[in-house]
């Protein structure tokens, strides 16, 4: 049988990875600046977060959601503790798309509208409404066409207050745009849609699921505008590449048996991979790192000539150039093997690297990059 062939592929093959290296079958060392994603929070095959799935591993991998599971709950205090959504509720799942699903779901079911508000260049997954609340239209077939759901420019204040009434069901926002090519909600936009969702009983959904989990130099990137979400999606560094998502569920959310479920979400691998990746973003005060390095990384590129423009929150860093970012992101690739990532602005590299990353592995890029630039682009 052949693989189903959806994906352009490098042709390296990684066997091998530590913080923020990977080894590819052919012995050759790559930095990975980009984490397959930004799964990769916490480095690859971090020592801690090794042992504590080995050893959950040794005693049980599954049981499904019909038993009790203990570290579920030890998940979601630690989860709480970290993200200072102690109040909140906790429902396991295994990606972001599966997050963002069920974050709409629960939005509909509590208030029984369905009108959905999202954003242009928005990425929420690729499964039914969360590619349908997708602004991209590639993605969608036939079956995703969904006429409750209105795209407004990001921070258009007036659009989004004209296109506000009591039928709003819910606004879905990433706390930082991703795949959009890293475009950051003004504080006092986060600030106006929460102000419109509780004039009309409307839900404020965070997808946190690339920005969150400290990348931002924040828990949640949203906690910059000093607001709250009804609901928070997280997946990606959750598991720091074992595949676990979540939503976080305000209190005002009543919970019924069987509104919700899942055969693998929470699972004790699961759970014990984002237990040590909390433990470890804790223990190595990561999210510190995160916004230092990232305001010293963004103010590092700000410097270089040739650049259009940085956007960029801790270690959520968009590279946009003056024109295509490919022959950029090849060269660096293959001359100095550094992985970095793109974006639907074909412009914009993004720079998803592990939030353990250091101030010398930063100068290591900026220097490959500084002379990648000058050998691939006529600015
Ligand atoms: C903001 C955001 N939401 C949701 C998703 C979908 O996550 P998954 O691929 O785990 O379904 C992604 C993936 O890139 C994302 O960036």
């Amino acid at each position: 049988m052949e693989l189903f062939d959806v994906y352009p592929l490098f042709d390296i093959a990684p066997v091998k990875g530590e913080g923020i290296y990977l080894w590819d079958d052919k012995g050759n060392r790559y930095m990975d600046l980009y984490g397959g994603h930004a799964v990769i929070s916490i480095g690859h095959s971090h020592p801690y977060y090794v042992q504590m799935l080995t050893k959950q591993l040794s005693q049980l991998g599954f049981y499904s959601n019909s038993v009790k599971i203990p570290q579920q709950q030890e998940l979601a205090d630690k989860l709480g503790k970290l993200s200072g959504y102690n109040d909140y509720h906790l429902f396991l799942c295994n990606s972001g798309a599966e997050a963002n699903e069920n974050a709409l779901k629960l939005a509909s079911f509590k208030n029984e509208k369905k009108k959905i508000i999202a954003f242009s260049n928005a990425f929420h997954g690729r499964t039914s409404l969360a590619v349908a609340a997708t602004d991209n239209m590639s993605l969608k077939a036939q079956v995703n066409a969904h006429e409750d759901i209105v795209f407004l420019p990001l921070n258009d204040a007036d659009a989004v207050t004209a296109a506000f009434d009591d039928t709003v069901c819910a606004v879905i926002i990433e706390g930082i745009q991703g795949v959009g090519g890293v475009n950051i909600p003004d504080a006092s936009f986060l600030q106006l849609l929460r102000n419109l969702c509780d004039q009309y009983n409307a839900s404020l959904i965070l997808d946190e699921v690339q920005s969150g989990y400290g990348r931002s130099g924040y828990f949640f990137a949203h906690q910059y505008a000093g607001i709250k979400a009804d609901l928070i999606t997280v997946a990606k560094g959750m598991g720091n590449g074992f595949p676990v998502g979540g939503v976080l569920i305000s209190p005002d959310f009543e919970a019924k048996h069987g509104m919700l479920g899942t055969t693998f979400g929470g699972n004790y691998l699961a759970c014990a991979a984002a237990i040590a990746v909390l433990d470890v973003i804790e223990q190595e005060d990561l999210i510190r790192n995160a916004q230092v390095l990232g305001n010293y990384f963004v103010q590092q590129l700000q410097m270089i000539d040739g650049i259009k423009e940085v956007r960029g929150m801790g270690l959520m860093v968009g590279i946009e150039l003056h024109e295509n970012c490919t022959p950029v992101r090849t060269a660096l690739l293959k001359e100095h093997r550094m992985f970095t990532g793109n974006s639907s602005n074909k412009n914009t590299l993004r720079m998803l690297p592990p939030l353990t990353i250091t101030k010398a592995e930063i100068d290591m890029f900026l220097e490959a990059f500084v002379a990648t630039l000058k050998t691939q682009t006529v600015a």
